[in-house]
């Protein structure tokens, strides 16, 4: 019995640790990607189309950590480390290995 329900546990924590491992909202996050990278990332927009997809867990981790949009820096300026760890969550919990891949951004 307790064996049971320590596997239990470990499953749970398992699970909720794997959505939560930037510790961001990614619902807020899905809202705030539409509304500061949609602009630009869309089919025929300068960005190029990008969805969650685009990228596996570990690329969009280093993306967010290290390369911090280099290509374009102004693009991560005026948004803040709060919306931008949101941001991060939703492309990372949807991302092409990820807990829930989706494409719809
Ligand atoms: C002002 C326009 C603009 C905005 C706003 C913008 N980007 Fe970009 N982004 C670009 C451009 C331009 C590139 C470079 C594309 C290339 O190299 O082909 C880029 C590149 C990227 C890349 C690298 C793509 C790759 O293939 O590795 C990622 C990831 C990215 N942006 C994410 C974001 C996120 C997340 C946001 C919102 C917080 C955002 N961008 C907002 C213009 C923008």
């Amino acid at each position: 019995m307790i064996k049971v329900l320590a596997a239990c546990l470990l499953v749970a924590f398992v699970a909720t640790s794997a959505l939560a491992v930037t510790g961001g909202n990614p619902k807020k996050g899905k809202y705030l990607y539409k509304k500061n990278c949609k602009s630009c990332h869309t089919e025929g927009v300068e960005g190029g189309n990008l969805t969650p997809l685009s990228k596996t867990m570990a690329q969009w981790d280093r993306f967010f950590e290290r390369d911090k949009h280099a290509a374009k820096p102004e693009a991560f300026e005026g948004i803040s480390e709060k919306d931008l760890l949101d941001i991060q969550q939703f492309l990372y919990d949807h991302a092409a290995d990820g807990p829930q891949p989706q494409t719809c951004g």
